[in-house]
């Protein structure tokens, strides 16, 4: 069976990949906006399809011989996400029809249409119902809730509220009541959608026990061991009430806003299909999934997070500047007494709970003045404490190029008049650090003058505990 996964590069998309992969009978292929992303996973057996859904010549190539395809696409870090989430799904459902495909399999949210209805959610929903429209494909609908799993965003902000507050002030909404579901289930169900004997579209709400978020973070906070108040405040608004998600989580102001929205209406499930046809799955419980969660955190085992996506689509936009920078901060070390491979080890490791080898402290702050400026700022963290992979953001930085034992690039993702990155290259036996900064303007400029005292101690002493940290490997 040929297989096309879309959005392969996504929190579903990736664990899904893993899965599919290794199934036996199945020719697998992904399409993804960026083919160096996946670069690490060249050896492995599928083929790697590069587009856009809003190139019809892309989709057909890629849908071309395809039985069955997953829509796994959301653009949901846009502005305009409802529109564009309406044309690439038409233009995916028409291709598909065009290149006879048999199956498209659709992860959509749970919850119906109403006033209250998030757009998020619309959006969602008319997705799977331009997917369904089609006369000769059938549809599966996997329709899911919250999501419980390591670098999920509803559970990442969950577990970041949990763990570091100790007195939970809620909006009203924690009353509603939502099915969580663990994400292994979520990639059971759809990996096990490809096998169904069903030829009709087909909606399978999924999730295990109804609950409030209420309850979600009670039993959260009793998995981690913690004991914790909630507070409600009636009259905190969607705004308030995403800023200080944006504060306290990793989670950027949009998806935060986006999210609450959603909590206004309940998202339970509507029908029994998950039982019918695939008895053979048992969800885990909620609280059995915030442990394993947290044990994969710790363990440094998290496949994949929300802020995997938009991450294979910026070296067409960035790297060619960088050539253009105007300002360039460059330290060069002689590395001949180290090992190289522990000298790079030492670069992987930076950031996260990892922190910046040192002035932390200013690292901290920026990262507070970005959070206010409406970015990133620096909770975002890493997915794991040791390794790294194209386009997977640390921090405010994103990973824009990784040549093992060569080169680490970075990209500055927070609030900046310009483009910044930040460059360790091994060459022989020369360790070279450079900071790049591509100023917009006046203010670009200005920025950079200001930031100098700060660079000085900063980058000064870099690379001399990236060296020093070497020998503790
Ligand atoms: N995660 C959850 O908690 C959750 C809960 C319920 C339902 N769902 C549903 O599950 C589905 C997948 O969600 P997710 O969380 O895995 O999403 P995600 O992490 O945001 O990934 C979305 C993927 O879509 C790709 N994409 C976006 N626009 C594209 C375009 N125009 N052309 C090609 N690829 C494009 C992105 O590619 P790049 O890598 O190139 O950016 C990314 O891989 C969505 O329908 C979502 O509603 C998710």
């Amino acid at each position: 069976m040929k297989v096309l996964l879309t959005g392969a590069n996504g929190y579903i998309g990736r664990r899904l990949k893993n899965v599919l992969k290794n199934q036996e009978g199945i020719e697998l292929r992904v399409f993804v906006r960026n083919k160096n992303s996946i670069s690490k996973d060249k050896a492995e057996n599928f083929e790697v399809f590069e587009g856009d859904t809003f190139d019809k010549d892309a989709l057909r190539k890629a849908l071309n011989g395809v039985d069955t395809a997953y829509y796994l696409i959301h653009s949901l870090n846009k502005e305009n996400y409802k529109d564009l989430d309406k044309i690439s799904a038409q233009n995916f459902i028409d291709m598909a029809e065009e290149c006879g495909v048999k199956r498209v399999i659709y992860l959509g949210g749970l919850g119906v249409k109403n006033s209250d209805t998030s757009n998020h959610l619309l959006s969602r929903i008319e997705t799977g119902e331009i997917l369904s429209a089609s006369k000769s494909v059938q549809t599966i609908w996997v329709r899911a809730g919250v999501i419980i799993g390591s670098g999920s965003a509803s559970f990442e902000i969950i577990r970041n509220l949990v763990e570091k507050l100790p007195f939970l002030i809620t909006p009203k909404w924690v009353d509603t009541y939502a099915q969580p579901i663990a994400v292994e289930d979520v990639i059971n169900y759809l990996s096990s959608s490809l096998h169904l004997s069903y030829e009709k579209n087909l909606i399978v709400d999924i999730g295990t026990t109804k609950m409030m978020y209420k309850e979600m973070m009670q039993e959260t906070a009793l998995a981690l061991g913690l004991k914790r108040y909630l507070i409600p405040v009636p009259f905190m608004s969607i705004n308030i009430s995403s800023y200080w998600l944006n504060l306290f989580t990793p989670v950027p102001f949009r998806v935060a806003k986006a999210l609450i929205e959603g909590l206004r209406s309940e998202v339970v499930m509507q029908n029994e299909n998950a039982k019918i046809y695939f008895p053979l799955i048992t969800p885990l419980s909620y609280i059995d999934a915030v442990k394993k969660a947290v044990q994969e955190i710790a363990q440094n085992q998290v496949i994949s997070r929300w802020s995997d996506a938009e991450g294979s689509s910026w070296d067409k936009i960035h790297l060619k500047e960088i050539n253009d920078a105007i300002f360039v901060d460059r330290k060069e070390s002689d590395i001949s007494a180290y090992d190289k491979e522990k000298v790079f080890k030492a670069i992987k490791s930076i950031g996260g709970e990892n922190g910046w080898f040192d002035y932390d402290f200013l690292w901290e702050i920026r990262g507070v003045i970005d959070k206010a400026l409406g970015g990133v700022g620096l909770n975002r963290g890493r997915r794991d404490s040791c390794d790294l992979r194209l386009g997977e953001c640390l921090d405010f930085w994103r990973v824009e190029d990784i040549q093992e034992n060569e080169r680490l690039l970075l990209f500055a993702q927070m609030k900046i008049p310009g483009h910044a990155w930040l460059e360790f290259k091994i060459e022989g036996d020369k360790l070279i650090q450079s900071a790049y900064f591509y100023p917009k303007g006046v203010w670009g400029r200005v920025y950079w003058y200001a930031l100098l005292p700060m660079h000085y101690f900063i980058f000064n002493n870099m690379m001399k505990c990236v060296l020093k940290n070497s020998l503790k490997l």
